[in-house]
């Protein structure tokens, strides 16, 4: 284990910067950009970016082979979404390592998805957990603890030890939704072992305080560098990221898609799978996984229940 203190121009004090910013370990620092790092732990950008390549040579960061990289995907896990139909569209459950879309009109599911995957990713391996805990941001104040009392008896499991493995964080604004993720560091690094990060919807703030064209470019950077550190907690600590989007009525399109998901090709290259969900008939769901690097496009049919997703 290298100690911050053991890198090349880190004093005690710039040590102790660095931790209360939230770089406490080599891996964090190395994939840290040195504009991050300076503003956070209001260190020089010079002193920054030496930190960062120490930390990169600890960490051995460089080419990887083929080979090491499969090996790193054979510690992915997968979280189960409730429905058999569901995880074999998405070959076994959400993904850590990866980010997670779902987009979809209101009432689609998106966030009784969210609740359920907050209990299920609780669960032991066996039964298409990980054993872990869950963040739950939420932007538009619709988590609710009786759902998840709800699910959680659906599995039988002690419901008060399900809530006390959530870590519910309500963002405000857009600004606090991002600062967050720092926050979801700093608990990981003091040992919660966190599996799942939630964020319920991703762009409820983003979209409602940048109204009108002339902000546009400046929501989209925003949004790159919130994503970025998302990705960032996913694969640095093989952590599942499950986000919601909202659509937009796309008025040009007769065939296809009526509908398409908000926040541009930022977020359309972010996600590693997109996942689309339609209402159906008769309280059905559908869901339509429309982007993955690896997986065939595919549809299921799953349904709302009290106890949580079902076939
Ligand atoms: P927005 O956030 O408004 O964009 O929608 P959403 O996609 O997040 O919708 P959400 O996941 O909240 O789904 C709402 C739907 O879930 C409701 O219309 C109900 O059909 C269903 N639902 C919510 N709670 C329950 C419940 O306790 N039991 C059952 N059976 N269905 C529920
Ligand atoms: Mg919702």
């Amino acid at each position: 284990m290298v100690e911050l203190e053991d890198l090349p121009s880190v004093g005690e004090k710039t040590a102790e910067k660095l931790r209360d910013a939230g770089f406490a370990d080599m891996m964090r620092l190395a994939t840290a950009t040195p504009k991050e790092l300076s503003v956070k732990a209001e260190i020089g950008e010079g002193v920054a970016e030496k930190v960062i390549e120490a930390a990169r040579k600890a960490e051995d960061i460089g080419f990887e082979t083929a080979l090491e990289v499969d090996e790193r995907r054979k510690d992915v896990g997968h979280i189960s979404v409730g429905s058999k139909g569901f995880n074999e569209l998405i070959a076994g459950g959400i993904e850590t390592q990866a980010i997670t879309e779902v987009f979809g009109e209101f009432g689609s599911g998106k966030s009784q998805i969210s609740h359920e995957l907050a209990v299920t990713v609780q669960l032991p391996e066996e039964f298409g957990g990980l054993d872990g805990d869950c963040v739950f941001v939420d932007t538009e104040n619709t988590f609710r603890p009786e759902r998840i009392k709800q699910i959680a008896n659906g599995f039988e499991l002690d419901v008060e030890d399900v809530l006390q493995r959530i870590h519910v964080a309500r963002a405000f604004n857009s600004a606090h939704q991002i600062l967050m993720v720092d926050k979801i560091n700093e608990l990981i690094q003091s040992g919660t072992n966190v599996k799942l990060v939630i964020v319920d919807s991703l762009m409820a703030h983003f979209r409602a305080e940048y109204v009108g064209r002339e902000s546009l470019a400046v929501r989209q950077q925003k949004l790159n560098q919130h994503l970025h550190s998302l990705q960032q907690i996913a694969n640095t600590y093989n952590v599942a990221v499950f986000i919601t989007n909202q659509v937009q009525a796309k008025p040009d399109s007769f065939f296809g898609s009526p509908t398409k998901a908000i926040g541009g090709h930022v977020l359309g290259h972010a996600s590693t799978y997109r996942i689309w969900l339609k209402k159906g008939l008769a309280g059905k769901r559908i869901a339509r996984l429309v982007d993955s690097p690896h997986l065939p496009e595919g549809e299921c049919v799953f349904k709302i229940t009290n106890e949580g997703i079902v076939d």
